[in-house]
């Protein structure tokens, strides 16, 4: 494994050829750093297509070859979450870093085994949760403590899933497959969960309630959450849509955020003037730039992992995750 000097760009292996494997690759050149170089599919077919789209040097059929190729530094896994935990260990085994996609881990057990391989095999492995690492979620983090006693939080993230028609329609597509650890919580809830376990860590209490389809995955949640001086609740689906903003109610303020997945708005209300101030920043970059930079920067500081997206919020994120689907299952 060569040593990556912090003039060096970190060479990127991909896993999983969907779109979101596309926006990673179109955000992340939009650092000097990054450079997209391979890709792992289960069809030669599908990898020739995907690398001459991206204009990438390699392709592979075999994702031990490619983790044990040196022609790659880092590999970024977007494939289905049942599969995250596996191929970021034989990654990091092959001493390559690792972006893996949210959620982190089918449960706790698999996250905590992922993040055990990256500290015996001394490499970076981070969740690639896009909207914690936005610029916009940095000012919400600095204006939480501004806002006097926090009360409450409230998130919402409801968003019909395009593949929920052909759901409809008898067509079961990897989304809604129980056994691939998919499902609304999974996919979707992740996003109202992890930024608030960076804002207030791990609740006392969990309260989940959640609607199973007739494949046994979730649909839709609410889950509320105790801590010692606040509660929490979070909504989310992908059966339907909702418009609902998410609010963090202090004391003396209110934060409220446009899109708890992707921050493009932040603004404070103020109780006591009535004032509503805009603290939005305007992003430079496309919003996956973002985690590509974080990653790449922990890389070449020799750091091994991100403060925000750090293997404890990841952590934390799957315990709370396990016992919600635990809790909706036995209700
Ligand atoms: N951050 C974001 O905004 C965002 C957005 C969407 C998805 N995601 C995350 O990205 C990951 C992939 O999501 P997706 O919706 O793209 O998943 P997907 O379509 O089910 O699968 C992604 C890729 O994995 C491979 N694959 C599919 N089914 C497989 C199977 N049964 N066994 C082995 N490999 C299989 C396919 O690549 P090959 O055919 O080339 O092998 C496919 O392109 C998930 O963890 C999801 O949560 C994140």
């Amino acid at each position: 494994m060569t040593d990556i000097s912090p003039i060096t760009p970190v060479r990127f292996g991909i896993v999983g050829t969907n779109f979101i494997s596309d926006r990673i690759i179109a955000a992340g050149r939009e650092d000097s750093r990054f450079q997209a170089v391979a890709v792992y599919s289960r069809k030669q077919e599908t990898a020739e297509t995907f690398a001459r789209k991206h204009r990438l040097l390699h392709t592979f059929t075999d994702l031990r070859a490619m983790a044990e190729s040196d022609c790659i530094d880092a590999v970024y896994i977007a494939s289905p979450n049942f599969l995250h935990a596996e191929q970021t260990i034989l990654c990091l085994s092959s001493g390559k870093h690792v972006l893996c996609e949210k959620p982190f881990a089918s449960n706790a057990q698999e996250a905590k085994e992922m993040i055990d391989a990256a500290k015996r095999h001394n490499k970076v492995l981070m969740e690639a949760m896009m909207p914690t690492l936005l610029p916009n979620f940095e000012q919400v983090r600095q204006q939480v403590s501004k806002i006097g006693t926090v009360r409450n939080y409230f998130a919402s993230y409801c968003q019909y899933s395009s593949r929920y028609d052909k759901f409809k329609a008898g067509e079961v597509l990897n989304a809604f497959k129980a056994g691939m650890s998919n499902g609304a919580l999974m996919d979707i809830g992740v996003y109202t969960i992890y930024p608030m376990v960076i804002l207030f860590g791990k609740p006392l209490r969990i309260n989940a309630s959640g609607l199973l389809l007739s494949t046994g995955v979730d649909g839709q949640g609410t889950v509320q959450f105790e801590y010692p001086s606040m509660l929490a609740t979070v909504v989310y689906s992908k059966t339907f849509d909702s418009p609902l903003p998410t609010a963090i109610h202090g004391e003396e303020a209110t934060i409220m955020i446009d899109h708890i997945n992707c921050i493009k708005s932040v603004a404070l209300n103020n109780r006591e003037n009535k004032t509503t101030e805009d603290l939005s920043i305007q992003p430079l970059h496309n919003e996956y730039y973002y985690e590509i930079a974080e990653f790449i920067n922990i890389i070449q500081s020799g750091k091994k992992e991100s403060t925000t997206n750090s293997h404890q919020h990841s952590l934390w994120t799957m315990e709370i995750m396990d016992e919600v689907r635990r809790q909706v299952k036995n209700r």
